[in-house]
């Protein structure tokens, strides 16, 4: 059933796990998304970014196609359709569109604007049942043209968006989208703990969930971090099965070019990586 995501984060914050956040690119990822969050009994949320939105042909589309593949497939566990990144624009179309969650991502406005405009869709998005994820402090790196340099959040400004009723708060902690260099400093764990400290209940949104270290995973859990959001790895796991059945001629062998087999082996791959980010994110089993 697609539901709000506020549910899912509260009793994740409470109990201590976070629920993922996959992001979809099509039909092949949705379905091997939705196939294991029920296998394993786990809550899940559908992330899909502008650019993949407008990818699938407009949010109509992906709204349609979730909602029925939910149906179809027989789905009981709790999913949440949610806007990644969006823009104020965006959320409207998704409102509009039939999601159940979407994120205004007011980073790069002045405290003062991303504020005013969180306001107005936190009270927009509750009068339709919605849950709704604000931004504080950019995330680093680039997702479908959106860069981020990846400072560290004020937890001062995270205290006044969260006061605004925000379902679930991404806060910079120095994560970054896509790959991590060498050099990278690590999470900031000071930072995410004086967050945390500042907004209580409220749960907290970890970006940028690909090739974080195991470790710092289950730290920042333990700091309040209820929602992980993972797509580059999903991606880079699609891609290397893809390249091993083409590399090794498979596609040539009877009707190995049929989609239904081309694109079976990384669409098995998303779901390998899926089930490992659900058992060390914690959220297995709990979907009731
Ligand atoms: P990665 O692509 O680094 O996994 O980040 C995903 C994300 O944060 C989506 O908002």
């Amino acid at each position: 059933m697609l539901v709000s995501a506020k549910e899912m984060l509260d009793k994740a914050k409470a109990g201590h796990y976070a629920v993922g956040q996959f992001n979809i690119n099509n039909l092949e990822w949705t379905k091997s998304v939705l196939l294991v969050a029920e296998e394993l009994k786990s809550p899940v949320i559908l992330g899909v970014s502008e650019g993949a939105g407008k990818y699938m042909t407009g949010f109509g589309t992906v709204a349609a196609m979730v909602r029925a593949m939910d149906a179809e497939l027989g789905i009981t566990v709790p999913v949440a359709l949610h806007l990644d990144h969006g823009t104020y624009e965006g959320c409207y179309k998704c409102i509009k569109a039939g999601f159940t969650s979407i994120m205004f991502d007011g980073s790069h406005y002045p405290i003062e604007e991303n504020v005013a405009k969180t306001k107005e869709l936190v009270q927009v998005a509750h009068a339709m049942g919605m849950s709704i994820e604000a931004e504080v402090g950019s995330i680093g790196g680039e997702e479908d043209g959106v860069v981020g340099m990846g400072e560290c959040a004020d937890p001062q400004e995270c205290k006044s968006i969260a006061d605004l009723g925000v379902d679930m708060l991404a806060a910079g902690i120095g994560n970054i989208h896509g790959k991590y260099p060498a050099n990278w400093a690590g999470l900031s764990f000071e930072t995410l703990d004086a967050i945390q400290k500042l907004t209580g209940e409220m749960p907290l949104v970890l970006h940028g969930g690909t090739g974080i270290p195991e470790d710092m995973i289950k730290k920042a859990i333990s700091l309040g971090v209820a929602k992980i959001n993972v797509n580059t790895e999903c991606q880079l796991s699609f891609a290397d099965a893809t390249r091993k059945y083409i590399e090794a001629g498979k596609d040539l062998e009877g009707k190995g070019f049929d989609p239904r087999k081309l694109l079976a082996p990384g669409a098995e791959a998303i779901k390998a990586t899926v089930k490992e980010k659900m058992e060390l994110f914690g959220s297995v089993g709990k979907a009731n």
